[in-house]
């Protein structure tokens, strides 16, 4: 585990934007990252935010297989736009956890550490400086500058104290939320002040993530080579899970309520008001 091990951390930090998603709950025929919010795309809002923090150096952004052309020029031509942060663009995967690992490959490319077989306790080796990675959806493209700096701040005193492995910001959450088996009955009813709804960016270790990455993945395939499924498991919806199954422990941050996830048509029309002043 990476939690509890005080270790020497990266001064470059890296971003991992997942904006691969085909958005279909927006009813758009464009990609999610690709739809237009008064005058700039999801993503190019996202770029914004995190060029704004001042945290990122180098960031990947991983979009649909059949778009990398067409956004590595639109991203050429505005690197000017994001001062010292440097963009790269990969092809993403079928789910959100793919195209995060396609990401963190190309993260491990760039920071010259090796992404698979890395014995436990050494991205860069044993002694070697612990990179840090912050994974971002497109789609909380209002995402708040000075949240994105706290999460990677916060992340590296972890990482440097081995107080913790990563951060998630979240909220707390207003309704009270029912856990339902799959006809719907409820099962059970989680204490609310105990529940919280999380965010992006989560920030780790690339060491531990990539790990918790390839632990799910050879979960996934014992469950998949068991005729009962003897070792089911829920797909990840994000980072921070993976690394809670890989035994890590992960401090919830403050999130922000700009930081929501367009992910409704309601969404996009909020997040178009936001930029507009309206609201
Ligand atoms: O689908 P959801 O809204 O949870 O997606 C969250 C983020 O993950 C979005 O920014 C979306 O573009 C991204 N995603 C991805 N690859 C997928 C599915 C979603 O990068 N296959």
């Amino acid at each position: 585990m990476t939690s509890g091990m005080s270790r020497e951390v990266s001064d470059t930090v890296y971003a991992v934007v997942a904006a691969a998603g085909s958005g279909r709950r927006l009813g758009r025929e464009t990609p999610k990252a690709f739809v237009d919010v008064s005058g700039r795309t999801v993503l190019e809002r996202c770029l914004d935010g995190l060029a704004a923090a001042e945290a990122v150096d180098h960031t990947v952004v991983t979009v649909p297989a059949d778009m990398v052309d067409d956004v590595r020029t639109l991203v050429d031509r505005q690197r000017p736009l994001w001062g010292a942060m440097s963009v790269q663009v990969v092809a993403g995967g079928g789910e959100r956890i793919h195209s995060v690992l396609a990401g963190l490959h190309a993260v491990a490319a760039h920071a010259g550490v090796p992404h698979t077989g890395i014995p436990d306790g050494g991205a860069g080796g044993e002694s070697g400086a612990e990179t840090v990675v912050a994974v971002h959806d497109a789609a909380r493209c209002l995402t708040p500058p000075t949240m994105i700096a706290t999460c990677v701040e916060t992340a590296r005193e972890g990482l440097r104290t081995g107080g913790w492995a990563g951060v998630v910001p979240a909220l707390p959450v207003t309704d009270t939320v029912k856990i339902v088996d799959a006809a719907g009955v409820v099962r059970s009813t989680p204490a609310r002040e105990t529940l919280r709804a999380a965010q992006t960016p989560q920030v780790f270790g690339l060491h531990g993530l990539l790990r918790a990455n390839r632990m799910n993945e050879a979960r996934e395939e014992l469950d998949s080579a068991h005729p009962t499924g003897l070792v089911p498991g829920p797909l990840a919806t994000d980072d921070s899970s993976l690394m809670e199954l890989a035994g890590e422990r992960v401090l919830a941050v403050a999130g922000d309520p700009q930081a929501f996830k367009i992910t409704w048509p309601d969404d996009l029309d909020r997040a178009v008001r936001l930029v507009e002043g309206e609201e």
